[in-house]
């Protein structure tokens, strides 16, 4: 490990992670793998969270104002399925002035022209080709393939093994399911999936999702109510 100029030895930077379970736990096992790699120091919870306090995968637990008189320098991801959860912990870490970790697996291929947000996860094994967007706090799991000018933006979760084809937009805070694809988009009209939709496990998206509806199957439609 190499000295900095103070004599001290410099690691890799400390990282909080927001979340207890097991994205939590499956981030903290590759943030020391990424491209700009993270020392997992700390899980965090909500202060009235039972299992503040505790410990959880050889790390403590640990409430936000906790963790931050522990590690004043640590940076911040949030590593939760819950988009909605995902908005707010975004403005609790802007307000408690903590720095956003962005974690991109060093397995994971990148064409030229892809933009990534800060805060954004990307877990090992994905695949991004080129002209691609990915905005802020989106996670994007093991094992997904996004292809030429499509967007995903802020808070977006791909679970895993999705395949995302040419020009396709994902608004924000939508999730998409284990398995889930998508038919291509046209240059001049990308398949559209709306702000805080849900795509089920398995379905196949050949069309246009309406915000804030959950479609499934094969291919994908909106769930009886
Ligand atoms: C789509 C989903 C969100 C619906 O959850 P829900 O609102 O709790 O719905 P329910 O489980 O009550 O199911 C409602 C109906 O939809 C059907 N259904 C649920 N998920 C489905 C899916 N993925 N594909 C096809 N049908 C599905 C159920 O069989 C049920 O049908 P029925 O009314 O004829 O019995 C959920 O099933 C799902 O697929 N979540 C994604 C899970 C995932 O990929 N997790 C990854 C974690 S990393």
């Amino acid at each position: 490990m190499a000295a900095d100029a103070t004599g001290s030895r410099a690691g890799p930077p400390s990282l909080l992670i927001l979340g207890a379970g097991g994205a939590a736990r499956e981030i903290a096992g590759f943030a020391s793998e990424c491209v700009e790699p993270y020392r997992p120091v700390a899980f965090v919870v909500a202060d009235d969270e039972p299992t503040a306090g505790t410990r959880l995968a050889d790390l403590p637990v640990l409430s936000l104002s906790d963790a931050q008189a522990r590690f004043p320098a640590a940076a911040a991801v949030i590593a939760i399925g819950s988009a909605a959860i995902r908005r707010r912990l975004a403005q609790d870490l802007d307000r408690a002035g903590l720095g956003a970790a962005t974690l991109v697996h060093r397995s994971v291929v990148r064409g030229p022209r892809v933009a990534i947000g800060l805060g954004t996860i990307l877990a090992p094994g994905t695949v991004i080709s080129c002209d691609v967007a990915i905005g802020r706090h989106a996670y994007v799991n093991l094992g997904c393939t996004i292809s030429h000018d499509s967007v995903l933006e802020d808070f977006v979760t791909l679970a895993p093994g999705v395949s995302v084809p040419g020009s396709v937009h994902i608004e924000s805070g939508t999730f998409v399911g284990v398995g889930v694809s998508f038919v291509h988009g046209r240059p001049d009209k990308a398949l559209r999936i709306g702000r805080d939709a849900t795509v089920g496990a398995g379905a196949c998206v050949t069309a246009d999702v309406a915000p804030a509806t959950t479609v499934v199957g094969v291919p994908a439609r909106p769930i009886a109510d």
